[in-house]
């Protein structure tokens, strides 16, 4: 172990340099604008394999953006970890909040500060640079794959297809995956299980033409007044979601569970500080951990229509809009929560509008076990480099192909990030703690010497 730190003190200005590369590149998957630096970010990736002495590095086009494909194997004896990241990043606006620009890397208090710098950049790189420490140590103790996505941010339209096409490709013995939380810098954490998502868009239609607020006013009904009372009726005075069936499939955890969620060090009034609310709000009954992870939510992410420019136009809009998101738990599945929805917020509506509901993408719910070798050589992992023991967590935030590689694959992920819930990923100012970065390539390298040790036994 001391080898491995060794060579990261050695290295670390050239290991910092290279991540700065990768996140000058502006890989936004959302905006069509910005396809070839998608497509660059994949091309660099597969350059800075090639330097690594890996077997081969792939660019897989899809119909959206490029998968990245590379392996070493060296035996199979040796237990093969299947590694998933993305090198697409989240767009970065509102820009004018960004104390310096999202593609300008910045270190600033010990943390980068970049669009991607934690989300996931990041946290992927540092699976590239823990494979250098091992390369020059002489070590290889796994097989290892990478498949590296550049469609996460938008709902990895093409990667099922491409685990379906490729399966003897990517079988292995563990997936790992670096793209979630620890609890803080001194107290690590595994993340054990992952929100799904259900995505919708709602159009509220009314009048043929906006008109005017006072001429009409009072005897048209207004769509926007109209979807606000709509969405106000989707949760009830508890906070709980009034969709008749929402809870249907929802496991509760037991009082064990619950109990050892309580004990989880969490300070209520230093998570309202770093917020700057007042106050925390959420369902009757559950705390603020809990409402952040183990139970599902319905929130309202956009809301637009009618007059929002200088000055005041009397106007009663003809159509309002808003997209509106779902948590979703075990053992909820995406396309039944969006088809409850569909069918409640259709019945809502007053008979003087036109309502309309589309379906975006979505994900589903997992849940990981910590009784098995991936998830003990992560804990043991943890453990070497931090001196202390992980605590398993539950997150509150999605990563569907977790479930999806369950599926199709039959496999089982082990979620060890190196992110803290306060860098700010979708947010202006991102940022990822020099620490955090160094203490994941440690700990990577060591995963891989416990994961052989654990399929020795
Ligand atoms: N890395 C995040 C998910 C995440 C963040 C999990 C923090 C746990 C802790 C991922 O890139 C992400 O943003 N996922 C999306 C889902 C996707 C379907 C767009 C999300 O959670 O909104
Ligand atoms: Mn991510
Ligand atoms: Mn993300």
């Amino acid at each position: 172990m001391e080898e491995i730190r060794q060579y990261l003190v050695q290295h670390k200005d050239r290991f910092l340099q290279e991540l700065f590369e990768f996140l000058r590149i502006p890989s936004i998957s959302a905006d069509s604008r910005y396809k070839a630096d998608v497509t660059r970010a994949a091309e660099w990736l597969i350059q800075r394999f090639e330097e690594l002495g890996i077997d081969r590095a792939t660019l897989y086009p899809t119909p959206g953006h490029p998968i990245v494909y590379a392996e070493r194997i060296l035996s199979p004896d040796k237990p093969t970890v299947l590694i998933y990241g993305h090198y697409d990043v989240q767009p970065p606006d509102p820009l004018d909040l960004w104390k310096s620009p999202p593609f300008e890397p910045e270190v600033r208090d010990g943390k980068i500060y970049a669009r991607g710098a934690c989300d996931d950049k990041g946290q992927l790189y540092m699976h590239l640079k823990a494979m250098e420490v091992l390369h020059q140590l002489g070590e290889w103790p796994c097989n290892v794959k990478f498949v590296i996505e550049g469609e996460e941010e938008v709902g990895s339209n093409n990667l099922e297809d491409f685990t379906r096409a490729h399966k003897d490709m990517l079988s292995a013995d563990v997936i790992l995956v670096s793209d979630t939380s620890m609890i803080a810098n001194d107290t690590p954490s595994i993340t054990v299980g992952l929100r799904g998502l259900a995505y919708m868009e709602v159009a509220v239609t009314g009048p043929n033409r906006d008109l005017h607020s006072g001429v009409y006013g009072g005897a048209v009904e207004n769509p926007i007044n109209a979807l606000c009372e709509m969405i106000a009726s989707l949760k009830d005075e508890n906070n709980r979601i009034t969709i008749p069936g929402f809870y249907e499939d929802v496991v509760e955890l037991s009082e064990a569970e619950r109990a050892a969620m309580a004990r989880q060090p969490f300070n209520e009034s230093e998570y309202r500080k770093e917020l700057g609310i007042p106050c925390t709000r959420g369902e009757m009954g559950y705390s603020t951990l809990e409402r952040a992870s183990i139970r599902p939510t319905l929130d309202v992410n956009g809301i637009w229509g009618g007059y929002t420019g200088e000055g005041a136009k009397t106007v009663l809009p003809a159509k309002a809009f808003a997209k509106i998101s779902m948590r979703l738990v075990p053992n909820q599945r995406s396309e039944k929560i969006a088809a409850l929805f569909t069918e409640h917020f259709k019945k809502l509506a007053s008979p003087c509008v036109k309502v309309e509901v589309t379906t975006h993408h979505g994900g589903e719910p997992a849940v990981v076990s910590t009784d098995s070798p991936g998830y003990r050589a992560a804990a043991k992992a943890m453990q070497d480099t931090f001196g202390k023991e992980p605590i398993p967590t539950r997150e509150g935030g999605s990563i569907p192909i977790v479930a999806m590689f369950k599926e199709v694959l039959g496999l089982e992920t082990v979620l060890m990030g190196f992110g803290l819930n306060s860098d700010a990923i979708h947010s202006p100012n991102e940022h990822f703690g020099i620490f955090n970065y160094l203490k994941g390539i440690e700990t990577i390298a060591r995963f891989h010497q416990r994961m052989a040790g654990e399929a020795r036994q």
